[in-house]
């Protein structure tokens, strides 16, 4: 793989610069996409490092610049928790930016996490994915990831049966996973790359490794699923801060 194929990375100074990029590109992006075919479709992240962006999208003026209505919001990974834990990354989607933006709600499109396996959570995501879009093979205008100090992205963890044989499904369930809570649903590889946009917003001292070996060193996408993530007819692009990019010539 070329230096090419692994995207295009962007240093920022810090946490708050970085948050100022994603989200300016956030809004570039979804005023781009409204323009070009009428509507934005985005999949949000989880983890703590969005969590400045989302913040960041619901002030002014980034929050008028974007037409709400126009934006469908989905999740590239989710935990099976109910939407109202703590530990919900819809939660936490909802009450950074959701609930300030003014967003439809039938523009939210959350993982069904209650009331059945995790196994049916993703197929009936799946279901929902390919209704909305028309199509079986989706292609999102962005999708927002992050990276573990393991090297993962979404829920798609090292060695995980996802990402040693990567399935033709959109969504799947994922079990064991050593990031808690333990189960969740994540979109798979053959959704991630069919996207025009990815993504990858990444911060923190405990993951300068990881992003060394996911960008420098041997591919092994077993070992590091974020290696994995190749848009095929996409723009890849890694924000990352400065801390995080410490041992990056
Ligand atoms: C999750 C995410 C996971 C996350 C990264 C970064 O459920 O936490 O799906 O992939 O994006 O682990 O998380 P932090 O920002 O909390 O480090």
């Amino acid at each position: 793989m070329t230096e090419h194929e692994r995207g295009e990375l962007i240093i920022l100074p810090d946490q708050v610069a970085l948050a100022e990029e994603a989200a300016r590109r956030f809004v570039a992006l979804a005023q781009a996409a409204i323009a070009d075919h009428g509507r934005f479709t985005v999949a949000l992240s989880g983890g703590s490092t969005p969590r400045a962006l989302y913040a960041r999208l619901a002030q002014s003026p980034l929050n008028e610049a974007v037409d709400w209505a126009n934006v469908l919001v989905f999740w590239g990974d989710e935990r099976m928790v109910p939407p109202d834990d703590i530990e919900s990354s819809y939660r936490m989607a909802r009450e950074t930016l959701l609930a300030q933006v003014g967003i439809p709600a039938a523009n939210i499109y959350p993982v069904p996490t209650i009331g059945g396996t995790p196994e049916a959570a993703a197929s009936a995501y799946e279901e929902t994915l390919t209704a909305a879009f028309g199509t079986d093979a989706p292609r999102f205008d962005l999708i927002l990831l992050g990276i573990g100090p393991d090297g993962h992205t979404a829920s798609l963890f090292p060695g995980q049966p996802e990402v040693v044989r990567p399935s033709a499904a959109l969504a799947v369930a994922v079990h064991n996973a050593p990031k808690p809570p333990p189960t969740r649903v994540t979109f798979t590889y053959t959704l991630i790359n069919e996207a025009a946009n990815v993504l990858f917003v990444v911060s923190g001292a405990d993951k300068a490794r990881a992003l060394h070996s996911i960008l420098r060193g041997e591919i092994d996408v077993a070992r590091l699923p974020a290696q994995g993530v190749r848009p095929k007819q996409g723009s890849l692009v890694w924000l990352v801060d400065a801390e995080v990019a410490r041992l990056l010539a």
